[in-house]
């Protein structure tokens, strides 16, 4: 290792982690140590001359983590079960990984005096006044504001938010350190990032994926495009790239701008349905990817229970306030969401197209 500042990325295995540590390597500029029980989204940076990757699982009781935490500059949290379709099958776990095991590095970073930058969610503003009030969400735009939004979930019967009340506690713990412990955090609330490397196709992959792994699979496979409750919720999805550079500001950190602070990192003006969403993937994938013999496939209704069991709820709408991202940091996401979407399809129909190259 060198004299570089060095980074410790927690959760390096995932969509946002693997990216992000891409980018650090590329950036040349710390020292990244990467951890994950899951190393393949991380293939081409394994051998990096500044990179060191442990398959490590944090939830490992022996003092390993604490070393890890003491011994880096800064610190990057992105361990989580961050599934949908988990908080419906499995709540406790969903709570233990992003509260319990995560309250573990916040600890670890008071007593180390180390800066973290912890992965929260969109989801911790739960539902619009709109959906509460049971008007419709076009008619009345709530965009959430870090500082000011209140934080609306369903009840407790409903347990799909126990994901995003763990998230919600973290941070209200990581607040009260700020104010009792001096500790340094900054919060990161990414809404709906997709790009290069999100998910797996569950036609090839056991599990319940992200939806735009759903629906790629119903392009590859015929498999039916399905739209839960109608497919009427709102979400703004940001590229992979655009929401590494703004990560990348965050822990730089200029001025000390992010400390003790929250950010939302989207973009409002790649807002559509989900039923939107699936129609804009047809038309980007007959326009560009489509070959002959490749399916139609059909879309149709289900209900959220029907798709994902019961304690199902949804968030109606999500626009992500980002005047503090733009302000305090100059970050600006480049990507519309035609790109956004082309830039994840090419990714999925490759990998597939290798993938049935290979077999046949
Ligand atoms: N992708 C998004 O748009 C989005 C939206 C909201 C919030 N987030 C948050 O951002 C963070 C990263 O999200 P992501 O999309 O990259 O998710 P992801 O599931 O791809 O990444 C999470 C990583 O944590 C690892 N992990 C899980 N349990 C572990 C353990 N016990 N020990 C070590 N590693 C473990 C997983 O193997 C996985 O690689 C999460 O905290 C998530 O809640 C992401």
């Amino acid at each position: 290792m060198s004299d570089l500042p060095k980074v410790l990325v927690l959760g390096a295995g995932g969509f946002i982690g693997a990216n992000l540590t891409e980018r650090l390597l590329a950036d040349g500029r710390h020292d990244v140590t990467a951890i994950d029980v899951d190393g393949e989204k991380l293939e081409g940076q394994i051998g990096h001359a500044r990179l060191t990757f442990h398959r490590h699982d944090i939830r490992r009781r022996d003092d390993s983590l604490e070393t890890l935490v003491r011994d880096h500059d800064l610190i990057v949290d992105l361990v989580a079960m961050a599934n949908p379709s988990l908080y419906l099958t499995n709540p406790l776990d969903v709570f233990h990984l992003n509260f319990t095991e995560n309250l573990r590095i916040v600890e670890h970073c008071v007593k180390h005096h180390k800066r973290i930058v912890q992965f929260s969610t969109c989801e911790v503003y739960g539902r619009t006044v709109a959906g509460v009030l049971g008007k419709d969400p076009a008619e009345m735009p709530f965009p959430f504001r870090e500082d000011e939004s209140p934080l609306i979930m369903g009840p407790v019967k409903n347990h799909r938010w126990i994901y995003a009340c763990a998230k919600q506690l973290l941070e209200r713990v990581l607040h009260a350190h700020g104010l009792e412990d001096g500790l340094n955090y900054t919060i990161i609330r990414p809404f709906n990032f997709i790009g290069p490397r999100i998910d797996y196709l569950p036609s090839e992959k056991a599990g319940n994926p992200r939806v735009f792994s759903h629906f790629m699979n119903a392009l590859l496979y015929g498999t039916p495009m399905q739209l839960v409750d109608g497919g009427r919720s709102y979400r703004a999805y940001t590229h992979i790239d655009d929401a590494v550079d703004g990560i990348v500001r965050i822990l730089d950190n200029p001025g000390g701008v992010c400390d003790r602070e929250i950010f939302n990192l989207g973009t409002p003006e790649n807002e559509t349905t989900i039923r939107g969403l699936a129609h804009r993937m047809i038309a980007i994938f007959d326009e560009h990817f489509r070959r002959p013999g490749d399916p139609h496939p059909e879309i149709i209704e289900v209900s959220g229970e029907a798709f994902y069991g019961k304690g199902y709820e949804d968030c109606d709408r999500r626009i992500p306030d980002v005047t503090k991202a733009r302000t305090l940091l100059g970050w600006e996401s480049r990507h519309d969401l035609d790109s956004v979407i082309h830039h994840t399809m090419k990714y999925f129909v490759e990998a597939h197209r290798a993938k049935t190259a290979k077999g046949s």
